[in-house]
């Protein structure tokens, strides 16, 4: 029969409890909400809807057609402008999705004969990358600048490092500055996927690249979803216009891909400009999860220190996990759920989200939910 094996996978995930399922989520939904990544409240702020309103009302539903035919409007030009400009690099591109900005950037610049050094911790956006890039990946430990020094010198041709800048499943740094200075000793680009750090880390939000001092540099590329802390939908690559352009004639998830929805491109650039506004949204998120840190291990439990918005809590077992994460939405907090295979370190883990509009009451009550529940 046609597909069979497929039964025979789905039974092999219910034997290990690893079936995933659907829930629809009511607009207006009772649930205390520490599971999304909208860092900085932004998804339903007036003026994000509106620009994606306006947007739609002006370009239309869609963008009509792939950016290089019909796909590109003036839009989506402000947008690449006024992104490029904020995070402080020279051109930036926008794409349908943060996933499709990372095979584009790592496919692209890691042609034949290159060598691409990637972290074990990667998110499977940048690890597809690799696998549908012609260059060949070697995987090193998490955030260790010195297998990466070690994987680079013993290449010869042309390489590029891929990272993280904050890393989704614990919410810990790439140590950006060594990571740079390894592949600046072997000519090697860098390109780190900052979905996690724009918007949150940086003066103003401005990304994990500019915190570091890479913003603008001609081997740093950045590539960053607009679905985070923008509020929106969607991708872009920063980095030098010769990259960019390279992209644009390059990139098959560019080429070959509808461009990004007006609406989308129009609630991404309100939340920019939002951000640019008010810069203070970015140290509260931090702030938030700085917080809820310190009070989970007050309470004895095991949190990983957060370097950006997301907080890693310790759960004893997959199966602990799911359940401690049901309890919690039972008793009306919304709390994300990480567990093999979706992370390779066989870790079950709650995730949870900061963002800059909780208020201290609202991280009290998540606080002790979790404690309530805790398995
Ligand atoms: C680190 C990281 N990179 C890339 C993506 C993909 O971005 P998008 O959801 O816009 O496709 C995500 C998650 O969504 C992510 O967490």
């Amino acid at each position: 029969m046609a597909f069979g094996w497929i039964e025979e996978q789905a039974e092999a995930r219910r034997r290990a409890g690893l079936v995933r399922t659907l829930r629809p989520r009511p607009a207006e939904s009772p649930l205390l909400d520490l599971a999304s990544n909208d860092y900085l409240g932004l998804a339903r702020h007036p003026e994000v809807t509106a620009g994606a309103a306006d947007a739609a009302r002006t370009w239309g539903g869609g963008s009509t057609g792939s950016r290089l035919v019909t796909g590109t409007t003036e839009l989506h030009a402000e947008l690449e402008r006024e992104l490029a400009g904020f995070c402080g690099f020279e051109a930036a591109l926008v794409f349908s999705s943060g996933y499709a900005a990372n095979l584009a950037a790592v496919t692209a610049l890691a042609p034949h004969g290159s060598l691409i050094v990637s972290d074990a911790g990667n998110h499977a956006s940048l690890i597809d990358g690799c696998r549908l890039a012609r260059g060949t990946t070697q995987v090193v430990g998490h955030a260790d600048a010195e297998a990466v020094r070690k994987a680079l010198g013993a290449h010869g041709g042309p390489a590029v490092l891929v990272s993280d800048t904050v890393f989704s499943v614990d919410g810990d740094a790439a140590p950006l500055a060594e990571l740079a200075a390894a592949c600046r000793e072997h000519g090697a680009g860098l390109v780190v996927d900052d979905a996690h750090g724009l918007g949150v880390l940086g003066d103003g939000g401005r990304g994990a690249a500019y915190a570091a001092g890479l913003a603008g540099a001609g081997d740093v590329v950045v590539t960053a979803t607009l679905s985070k802390s923008l509020g929106s939908q969607g991708g872009a690559v920063l980095g030098p216009a010769r990259v960019i352009d390279h992209l644009v004639n390059a990139a098959r998830t560019f080429i070959f891909d509808t461009g990004l929805a007006p609406a989308a491109a129009g609630a991404a650039l309100a939340a920019l400009r939002l951000l640019r506004r008010e810069p203070e949204r970015a140290a509260r998120a931090r702030e938030v999860a700085d917080e809820i840190h310190a009070r989970l291990t007050a309470a004895g439990l095991r949190a990983v220190r957060p370097d950006a918005a997301v907080v890693s809590v310790r759960a004893p077992s997959p199966e602990g996990a799911v359940r401690w994460a049901a309890d919690c939405r039972a008793a009306g907090l919304a709390v994300g759920c990480f567990r093999p295979p979706s992370v390779p370190d066989g870790v079950s883990r709650l995730r949870l989200t900061a963002r800059a509009d909780l208020s201290g009451a609202e991280i009290g009550r998540a606080v002790r939910v979790i404690g309530e529940t805790r398995p």
